[in-house]
């Protein structure tokens, strides 16, 4: 009820009486005021003023379970949705949820994060009110190896999400989403298999949404939603609308696979042209030719040779002027 509330207070044009609000909801005024209370608890400025009834300050940047459900319009994604205060990490919270046989769609957002993964065994610092930090649950029917387009999945969702709401986001293969070249969006998938199964699949989704600034050695190559447009971001309608294209592109990637979303991601992915150093176990300078059916990136070497990359084994870089440029490090965490 409180969501529905908070539904309607948000897409109302100014005041709306404790009448309408009690006739639409189908509760009692008394009953419309327990709800606003609880609003006002979990931190809305909610104006009251008499014979005009209630209106909500916009633009609060207040995240609940509450706040995120009113904006959700998925069936499946975040309908069981944990929104907690302090965590080690999503990731790690979802996975014991996992574990217990949660579904698929769950997903976990913390405030803050104690101990935020990055890739490679990096951190991804998780300070309270600036970033969104999102955990989602699938449970598909594939083969290990094929987990890494989940990843671009999520990739492609982001930056869908970014663009439809006028960013020029684009995709670092295989899942960074920049914004004028910056980092702002970084995603961890993890993974439950055996050797033919997968249990389930963790994408663990930052993205920098309300930063006001970043640490010297971040500024040059992260930025934030705040950043780009000088404005904050809620971050509720961010993971409602997230989700949104996360069911979107997952239910296409379940009917055809990665091939179904290939032309969608390929159109957005800013590595297809680029000079990119391929650092493995002997790394390599090459420029992105194209993003495979399954996911793998096919680069053309300095020598005219061609070679498929997968997302996991290696990672890219984008070369400079010749020369590599610094291992770049994501807005609040490292890749
Ligand atoms: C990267 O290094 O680019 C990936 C960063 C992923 C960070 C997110 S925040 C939510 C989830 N929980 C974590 O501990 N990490 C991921």
């Amino acid at each position: 009820m409180k969501e529905t509330l908070l539904l309607l207070l948000k897409e109302a044009d100014g005041f709306l009486s404790g009448e309408d609000i009690g006739r639409k909801l189908g509760i009692s005024r008394t009953a419309v005021w327990k709800y606003i209370r609880a609003l006002r608890q979990d931190g809305y400025q909610v104006e009251a003023v008499t014979n005009k009834g209630y209106h909500l300050v916009q633009g609060q940047d207040i995240l609940t379970a509450e706040s995120v459900q009113a904006y959700r319009k998925t069936d499946r994604m975040g309908k069981r949705l944990l929104v907690l205060d302090t965590v080690d990490s999503t990731n790690n919270v979802l996975r014991q949820l996992a574990e217990e046989g949660a579904e698929e769609g769950t997903t976990v957002i913390a405030l803050k994060q104690e101990a935020g993964r990055g890739r490679r065994g990096k951190t991804w610092v998780s300070q309270k009110g600036d970033g969104l930090f999102l955990s989602v649950l699938f449970r598909p029917s594939i083969l290990p190896m094929e987990t890494s387009a989940l990843t671009l999945m999520c990739g492609l969702s982001v930056a869908k999400m970014l663009r439809e709401l006028g960013f020029d986001a684009w995709i670092k293969w295989p899942n960074d989403v920049k914004i004028n070249d910056k980092k702002v969006c970084g995603i961890l998938t993890e993974m439950s298999a055996e050797m033919e199964r997968v249990h389930y699949v963790i994408a663990g989704i930052g993205i920098n949404v309300n930063h006001r600034q970043f640490p010297e050695e971040l500024k040059d190559i992260a930025t934030s939603l705040y950043l780009e447009t000088g404005q904050t971001w809620e971050k509720a309608a961010l993971a409602g609308r997230l989700l949104q294209w996360i069911e979107t592109y997952y239910q296409a990637y379940l009917s055809g696979g990665f091939a179904a979303i290939q032309g969608e991601y390929s159109a957005l992915c800013e590595t297809i042209g680029q000079e990119v150093m391929v650092l493995g176990k002997t790394p390599f300078s090459a420029r992105g030719l194209q993003v495979c059916a399954d996911g793998a990136l096919l680069v053309e070497k300095e020598d005219g040779t061609k070679e498929t990359v997968v997302s996991g084994e290696v990672s890219i870089r984008r070369k400079i002027l010749g020369a590599d440029n610094n291992e770049s490090r994501a807005g609040g965490g490292q890749f």
